[in-house]
């Protein structure tokens, strides 16, 4: 279940185009009880078909984006495959600013190591929360920790774009990556499947049904 392996438009992407399809319309059902909030927002791959569903769905809020935006080795490689060109320990919030202000400009895009940068999260109520960066503990839980107040019980869309990455990996990376699974299932009641797509890649978006 390789993600990446896709470009959204001319932005190279860590996930393929069924899930920017599915991001799409997770965007235009947004039904204006809150913010959609992005961990893991790379290059704007994932962002940008959130938030031109958004826009069709008439979106007027702050669209929060959280990611370290800092290129490593293997970002570099994938970048450069997808035909951008950056050095390792480039500052890529810039670059994924603007692919996103194409699209929307009320942005509010945080630079800095999830889970600590997310105690600047103004405490917006959430309707959608995408994680692609959260997928080992302590991040995970930590993000958990720190958004799931602001879901709102029968509405949230959660995206965890990580969700079956554990079944690439053996020994003790896969038990670590198995913090998404043990979360939802440790909270049976809260959550919904709405979609995956089983050998394809490892996304899983839940509705936030109970709280916790
Ligand atoms: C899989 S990539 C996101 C790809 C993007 N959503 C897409 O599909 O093209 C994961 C991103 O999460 C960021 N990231 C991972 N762990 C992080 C952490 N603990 N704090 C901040 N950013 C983190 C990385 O910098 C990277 O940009």
């Amino acid at each position: 279940m390789k993600k990446d392996r896709a470009m959204y438009k001319k932005v190279p992407a860590m996930s393929p185009t069924i899930v920017h399809d599915y991001l799409r319309e997770v965007g235009r059902a947004w039904c204006q009880q809150g913010v959609a909030i992005e961990l893991g927002s790379w290059l704007g791959a994932t962002a940008m078909p959130l938030l031109e569903g958004l826009v069709e769905a008439g979106y007027d809020r702050p669209f929060y984006a959280y990611d370290r935006w800092e290129a490593n080795k293997a970002e570099v490689q994938k970048a450069a495959i997808g035909g951008v060109h950056v050095h390792v320990g480039q500052n890529l919030l810039p670059i994924c600013k603007d692919n996103l202000l194409q699209i929307y400009g009320n942005l509010r895009m945080y630079r800095g190591t999830i889970p600590a940068i997310l105690k600047n999260y103004p405490g917006d109520p959430i309707e959608i929360c995408i994680f692609d960066a959260p997928k080992n503990n302590p991040v995970f839980s930590g993000a958990i920790e720190r958004l799931s107040p602001y879901w709102i019980p029968g509405v949230t869309v959660l995206g965890l774009l990580d969700y079956y990455f554990y079944k690439n990996r053996s020994g003790e990376k896969r038990s670590e990556s198995l913090a998404p699974v043990r979360f939802i299932e440790s909270h049976p009641n809260s959550f919904t499947k709405l979609a995956e797509w089983p050998g394809q890649t490892s996304s899983v978006f839940f509705r936030y049904e109970k709280k916790l």
